[in-house]
């Protein structure tokens, strides 16, 4: 077997979420290689075949891989970890993720200098931040998928209310990839008019949309198990951005020192990884929400301190 190209991505855990990863890697085309890790090898291999069936399409090679083959990769995704059961919250699952992150982590030493590690796996914020922590790598180099998920059933929501393009819409989940995240309404628009002049909500309409999109993998989850395709066309939307040096601004969970943890705010994205953070201008009770936020993620981190 040969070396993997210098553009490879590994994704470790091939479960729901890293198999449709990599399908969507695979689909996109983002690199020529394409990596998948698992600790259970049988069902990695049957994931493997399933998804070359798919490789006629585009020119990705995939294979199983090991974590020393991700030591290479320019892009590290972690999905491996326990998923929510129907009634868990994301929060409910750190004391296993943040254990087989920490195993993962030591095992992938020594990573490889330029590397963007992607932390998909839940609590994503709590786990960003672990993984700064265990990889040595600059805290730069460390993103979670974060609020781009929720940004992006927040923007389907909103569009459909419109009838125009969800590109057309501008608009931030904030805060945690949790219950405690929070919608930034104040700066939302459409192709650059303010959403709450094109779309005047009232408050209740408001709380209704926002709770709508923080339930909404619980809404699924409840029903068919787990979530994996949203998630999916994420990770290959963040690795394109890392992989072209795009330089996109997403709502990303990345390290903010004015909060002490990583949480979610508008950031930019490319070859080096979280370039630089992207001003948002809340008002009053958005700023609220998002420093209880912090707080509440900070209150669980403190629980794991000596871990830091
Ligand atoms: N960030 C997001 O938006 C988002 C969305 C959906 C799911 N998730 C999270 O992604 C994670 C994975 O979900 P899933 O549905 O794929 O779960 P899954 O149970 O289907 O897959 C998890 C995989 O991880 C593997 N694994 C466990 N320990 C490992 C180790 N040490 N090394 C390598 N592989 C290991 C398991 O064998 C399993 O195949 C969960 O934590 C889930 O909450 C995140």
């Amino acid at each position: 077997m040969s070396a993997p190209a210098a553009n490879s991505i590994a994704v470790i855990g091939a479960g729901s979420v890293g198999s449709a990863v990599a399908f969507s890697l695979l689909l996109r085309q983002v690199v020529p290689d394409v990596v998948l890790i698992d600790i259970d090898e049988d069902m990695c291999k049957a994931q493997v075949q399933d998804l070359s069936d798919a490789t006629f399409l585009s020119n990705v090679r995939i294979r199983q891989g090991t974590l020393t083959d991700a030591q290479h990769a320019a892009i590290i995704i972690i999905t491996a970890g326990a998923k929510q059961r129907p009634g868990d919250t994301r929060l409910d699952l750190i004391d296993r993720n943040l254990k087989i992150l920490k195993s993962i982590l030591s095992s992938l030493q020594p990573i490889r200098k330029d590397a963007i590690l992607l932390i998909v796996a839940n609590p994503v914020d709590i786990l960003t931040l672990f993984a700064q922590k265990f990889s040595g790598l600059p805290k730069s180099q460390v993103l979670g998928s974060g609020t781009l998920l929720d940004s992006i059933r927040l923007k389907r929501i909103l569009a459909s209310r419109l009838n125009v393009a969800d590109t057309s819409i501008h608009a931030f989940v904030i805060g945690e990839h949790g219950d405690s995240q929070c919608v930034a309404w104040s700066t939302a628009t459409v192709h650059g008019t303010p959403l709450l002049k094109v779309l005047p909500l009232t408050g209740a309409e408001r709380d209704e949309i926002a709770t709508t999109t923080r339930m909404k993998a619980e809404t699924i989850i409840r029903v068919k198990g787990f979530t994996s395709y949203g998630v999916a066309a994420v990770s290959a939307r963040i690795c394109e951005a890392i992989i072209f040096d795009h330089r996109q601004v997403l709502p990303l969970s990345h390290w903010r020192e004015e909060f002490g943890c990583c949480l979610s705010l508008p950031a930019v994205l490319g070859r080096d990884g979280i370039i630089s953070s992207f001003p948002i201008h809340l008002n009053d009770t958005e700023q609220k929400f998002l420093e209880a936020s912090a707080e509440s993620l900070k209150k669980v981190i403190g629980g794991y301190a000596e871990e830091l």
